[in-house]
């Protein structure tokens, strides 16, 4: 089903062709935001009047004459060269039966389909997943959700740091500092704390620096005490990690650690000398790109270890080769960027046909405007954060409806709690450094989760109050400017929705949803549903329950659970 855009352009380039004035310019018609220029815009004659050196207007006056619209609506000149479309409300009702009908609500799967691999959250072994991690967590999420939806074969992979020089230390102060007490009351605190222990006695006695170096190099080896120490590691931190992705909602297909590549990185390294795209400096394998960087890409350390960089260089290898991948998308924040550049630029050197994105994301920022961090200077813990979201909205939920029963009230709050958290990061473009303020995601007003789980609340309940369910009309007849206004916005729907993977950018779906919200709050005040004749009726509860399917639908995509009742 084409979108109303493309109908448009559609009739725009046969007039163009009736006027001899076909051009392989792509035309951009857009909804406009001020509808006193119309539904819908183009700069189709400015564009080509350039082309052309003539005169805009007067193409686009010419344009017009030829433009077949009565099925549609109307068109005019405007300003320097615009021309503004109008949507009938014949075209409008006709296209929102359509859409009724169809469950995908008019959004088309691509007719390109590509395995697309998303390599999000990622938190590290040992560390607490702080809240940077959300960032990341939330946006990749969204983004697979939309990218499946829009048709491609999307592989989700939590790619955990689980490797590294600090298991050196973590080893070395489980050895000698572990409460083995505390392991079972709060297990990541405790790894934290016998890390920064035995990097404090490191730093202070040479011979400890050099007991933490023996303990890393056994696991490297693979020594068996060693190694079962690290596993256990591993094991508490994702058993903590999985109660906040329970806690989120959010599944992944793989969670492949940084160690799983670790039999293929001497093979890596290898191949990389025998292809002459690193080379031995000072001891270790580098590879240069000075375009990039004065600094190497470090392949293997001096001292024979491999990191990061060889890592994900093997990582690339295996998604393209026992996945498919013609696309990875790392969800990373911005501090990475050269990393993912070096190593974008080495998989294209080792010739990986793939489409390689760093998407990357600014900071969350304390009330002070400082990067968020607790009283004591740490990183605040993810998980007390979300079980603080869904604590605050309890007493919002408990003062908004008495009535709800204690289950009801409960997993409303985790709805509409973590919801908050989650849109207040997605309402906002990737690489804004934004301000955590639980009063602001929190408010039933303004562009809010709550506010939007309010408005499809608000239109569920229409339906509660139904005598009997009604009969699935398909023929609307909308004639309200407040009906018509709420049905152009939902048209835009499967214009929308592909436009969010042009940039990476869910923020666009989010405000595209708020402002269908405050369009369909415009109708609920003037246009009274259940009261109306027959007719009315039922051309508005149609209205009605499209509008609830799209608001589920995207909130859904964004990984926004919504309740009946609040
Ligand atoms: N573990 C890393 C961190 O917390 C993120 C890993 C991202 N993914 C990757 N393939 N490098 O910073």
């Amino acid at each position: 089903m084409a979108t109303v855009a493309e109908i448009l352009q559609g009739r725009l380039q046969d007039a163009l062709r009736a006027s001899d004035l076909a051009s392989d310019e792509p035309l951009q018609t857009a909804p406009t935001a001020d509808p006193r220029h119309g539904d819908y815009q183009t700069n189709a004659a400015m564009v080509l009047g350039k082309k052309l050196k003539q005169n805009p207007r007067t193409l686009a006056g010419l344009i017009l004459a030829h433009l077949s619209m009565s099925d549609i609506g109307a068109a005019e000149v405007a300003g320097p060269g615009f021309i503004n479309f109008r949507l009938s409300p014949d075209f409008i009702s006709r296209r929102l039966n359509q859409l009724a009908l169809d469950e995908r609500i008019g959004v088309e799967r691509t007719d390109k389909p590509r395995t697309v691999v998303i390599d999000f959250s990622s938190p590290n072994i040992a560390k607490p997943m702080h809240v940077g991690h959300i960032r990341s967590t939330v946006l990749g999420d969204a983004l697979a959700n939309i990218t499946r939806f829009l048709g491609h074969n999307v592989i989700t992979d939590n790619h955990i740091g689980d490797w590294g020089t600090q298991f050196g230390k973590v080893i070395y102060g489980w050895k000698h500092f572990l409460r083995s007490e505390n392991l079972n009351s709060d297990p990541v605190t405790e790894l934290v704390r016998i890390y920064r222990e035995a990097d404090a006695a490191a730093q202070k006695d040479f011979g400890i620096l050099e007991g933490c170096r023996q303990e890393l190099v056994k696991l490297q080896q693979g020594e068996k005490e060693n190694r079962r120490i690290w596993q256990q590691c591993v094991d508490l931190s994702t058993e903590e990690f999985a109660k906040i992705y329970d806690l989120l909602g959010i599944r992944f297909d793989y969670q492949l650690g940084e160690s799983f590549y670790n039999p293929e990185l001497p093979r890596v390294v290898q191949e990389l000398l025998e292809r002459g795209l690193a080379e031995v400096s000072d001891g270790a394998v580098v590879v240069w790109d000075r375009a990039l960087s004065e600094d190497p890409f470090i392949i293997r350390k001096s001292d024979g270890g491999y990191g990061y960089a060889t890592t994900d260089t093997a990582t690339i290898e295996y998604r393209v080769k026992h996945w498919g991948a013609e696309a990875i998308w790392y969800v990373v924040g911005a501090p990475q960027h050269l990393h993912f550049q070096q190593l974008f630029s080495l998989g294209h050197r080792l010739g990986y046909e793939v489409d390689l994105q760093h998407i990357a994301f600014g900071s969350i920022l304390g009330e002070d405007r400082r990067l968020m961090r607790t009283r004591s200077g740490d990183s605040v813990p993810l998980r007390a954060l979300l079980e603080e979201a869904v604590q605050r909205a309890t007493a919002i939920v408990a003062e908004k409806n008495p009535d709800l029963s204690e289950q009801e009230r409960l997993s409303v709050s985790r709805m509409v709690g973590i919801g908050a958290v989650k849109y207040s990061e997605l309402s906002q473009h990737r690489m804004t450094d934004y301000i955590f303020s639980w009063e602001k995601m929190l408010s039933l007003h303004g562009n809010t989760a709550p506010y939007l789980q309010n408005a499809y609340v608000r239109c569920r309940s229409i339906f509660r109050k139904l005598p009997a369910p009604v009969s699935a009309t398909t023929s609307m007849t909308l004639r309200e400017e407040a009906e018509l206004d709420l049905a152009k916005k939902i048209l835009q729907f499967p214009e929308v929705l592909p436009a969010v993977l042009d940039g990476f950018k869910p923020n666009i779906l989010a405000s595209y949803l708020y402002d269908l919200s405050a369009q369909f709050h415009g109708f609920y005040e003037s246009c009274p549903v259940l009261s109306a004749a027959t007719e009315v009726r039922e051309t508005r509860l149609m209205l009605c329950d499209i509008f609830s399917r799209l608001l589920r639908t995207g909130l859904n995509l964004l990984g926004i659970e919504l309740p009946e009742k609040m």
